[in-house]
C-alpha cells in the first residue's frame, strides 16, 4: 500500500485552517512537518512548523510525520514530542557517530513515538543498513533538503531500489519514504523502486483538487 504525506511547508499564513481542513477531507495519510533550523539548512521554519503542527494536533486525528532538518536534534525532539507525533525523522548527517544515532533512536521510542532516519542525496545507502532493524522508516531525500519546489533527482531511483532490495532480503519491515520533487510524473518510478510513503508539497498544494491528486499519487 502506498501512502501520501502532504508537506505543509509552503502553506501560507492565513490559509492554514482552510488548507488543513481540505487536506484531511482529501484523505492525506499524514501531515509532513518540515522543521528547519537555519543551521543544518539555510531556512528557519521552526516557529511556523511548531505552530502549524500544534494547530493540526488540535483539529485533526491524522498523524504527524515530523521531518527534522536540524543540527540540534535532541533539543528539537523534546519540543516536538510534546505534540505526540506518529513519527519523528532525523538526519543521519546531523549525528555525531553511530552511538549517538542509537541513543536518539532509543530516546524517541521510549517516548512512544516511531523513528525514522533521513539521508541526503550524497549519503550512501549502505550507511543506513545497520540501523534499519531498529527504525520504522528510512526517508530517502530526492532533492537537497532545504526548500520545497525543487526538481527530483533521477539518480535517487537506484538508491531506493537498492534499499528496497536490502530490506526484502533481510526480511525487514522498514517503510521507505521519499521526499522532494514528487509529482504525478516522478511518483510511478519511485513506487516501482519500492517507496511506500510519498511526501509531496508543491504537487498537492498547487493542484486544483487535492482529492484527485492524492488519489493519483497513491495508485
Ligand atoms: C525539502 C522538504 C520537503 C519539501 C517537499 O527540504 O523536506 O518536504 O518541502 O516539497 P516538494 O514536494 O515541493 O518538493
Ligand atoms: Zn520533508
Amino acid at each position: 500500500m502506498v501512502e501520501v504525506s502532504t508537506s505543509i511547508l509552503n502553506v501560507k499564513k492565513g490559509e492554514e485552517s482552510a488548507t488543513f481542513f481540505e487536506l484531511e477531507a482529501a484523505k492525506t495519510d499524514y501531515f509532513h512537518i518540515d522543521v528547519m533550523d537555519g543551521k543544518f539548512v539555510e531556512k528557519d521554519t521552526y516557529k511556523k512548523m511548531f505552530e502549524y503542527a500544534s494547530y493540526i494536533k488540535r483539529i485533526s486525528n491524522l498523524p504527524l510525520d515530523v521531518h527534522l532538518m536540524v543540527q540540534d536534534i535532541d533539543e528539537t525532539i523534546e519540543e516536538f514530542l510534546s505534540l505526540e507525533p506518529n513519527i519523528i525523522t532525523f538526519h543521519l548527517e546531523a549525528c555525531k557517530d553511530k552511538k549517538d544515532v542509537m541513543k536518539k533512536i532509543k530516546h524517541i521510542k521510549q517516548n512512544n513515538c516511531k523513528v525514522g532516519i533521513a539521508i541526503k542525496p550524497n549519503t550512501k545507502i549502505e550507511e543506513i543498513y545497520e540501523f534499519l532493524p531498529y527504525i520504522h522508516m528510512c526517508l530517502v531525500m530526492t532533492v537537497e533538503p532545504g526548500k520545497g519546489g525543487q526538481t527530483f533527482l533521477n539518480e535517487m531511483v537506484n538508491k531506493i531500489d537498492q534499499l528496497n532490495k536490502y530490506i526484502q532480503e533481510k526480511n525487514l519491515e522498514t517503510d521507505i519514504e521519499v521526499d522532494g520533487g514528487i509529482n504525478l510524473k516522478t511518483a510511478p518510478e519511485v513506487k516501482k523502486a519500492g517507496a511506500n510513503i510519498l511526501v509531496a508539497g508543491t504537487a498537492i498544494l498547487m493542484a486544483n483538487r487535492f482529492e484527485e491528486i492524492i488519489k493519483e499519487l497513491k495508485k
